[in-house]
């Protein structure tokens, strides 16, 4: 019943031109093999107008990889949602790991940050995940429910549409080392347990991908499990054809 959900993360990779050649690509071969899932891509600040433009509301979403916790103001360097919004993003991935460790964000910047994206109308993607060293010493359920609870809040949501929780164990990232898919359907029942206490009318419809190093070969497995609803995905969505072999295969 949830519509699985394939994202791209491009981090800080690609020019804005660069881009615009890889949806002369994408779109073509998206369009045909037309996936059973929605497909959004996480990319720079500065690629998001041109790329939304290109992708034209057709099945590409464009999402932004963070945005600041202000509306307006006095902020130099801060990117706010509705500029976001304007540009033509739907979407944007909050409390990346990081952002946490590059940039200092803790759970009440995360939190602030989700509150902005609600207030333009952008569904956040909030990433939760434990350190290697967490989950070596047992606190990996403690230290995710903890980064959910704390980003969420008491925030309400009307529709399931409006969220997306991303699990992302911090050692799987970019490292070559996934969760197995055991462990990582494991944690998102988890998530999806909590979220049945906090937001009892819209869990079940709540998408929760799996991030770390996903790829072609993995995807299959990982999305079989029962909570797993898609991926966010770094590497392997630099390239189409990886992408694309995500997309087809949830
Ligand atoms: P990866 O990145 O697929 O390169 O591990 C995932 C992410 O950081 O979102």
């Amino acid at each position: 019943m949830r519509t699985p959900l394939i994202a791209g993360n491009w981090k800080m990779h690609k020019t804005p031109s660069e881009a615009l050649t890889w949806l002369g690509d994408f779109l073509p071969k998206l369009s045909d093999q037309n996936p059973n899932a929605d497909v959004l891509l996480g990319v720079p600040a500065t690629h998001i107008a041109a790329m939304a433009a290109r992708a034209g509301g057709g099945p590409l979403g464009i999402a932004a990889q963070d945005l600041s916790a202000f509306d307006e103001g006095a902020h130099t360097g801060e990117i706010s949602g509705a500029m976001l919004r304007d540009a033509g993003a739907t979407h944007v991935i909050i409390g990346h790991s990081e952002r946490r460790a590059d940039h200092h964000e803790d759970d009440a910047t995360v939190h602030a940050k989700v509150a902005a994206a609600r207030r333009h109308q952008l569904v956040p993607i909030v990433c939760v995940g434990e350190s290697e060293e967490e989950r070596d010493a047992g606190q990996a359920e403690a230290v995710v429910l903890r980064q959910l609870e704390a980003a969420l809040g008491d925030m309400a949501f009307s529709d399931a549409g409006q969220l997306v929780i991303a699990y992302e164990p911090v050692w799987a990232i970019g490292t070559g080392r996934t969760a197995t898919a055991s462990d990582a359907g494991a944690m998102a029942s988890v998530i999806r347990d909590a979220l049945k206490r906090t937001l009892p009318a819209v869990a079940d419809g709540v998408r929760i991908l799996y991030g770390g190093s996903m790829k072609p070969g993995n995807a299959a497995e990982l999305l079989a499990q029962e909570d797993i609803d898609g991926g966010l995905i770094g590497g392997a969505s630099l390239q189409t054809d990886d992408l694309l072999a995500i997309a087809t295969a949830a």
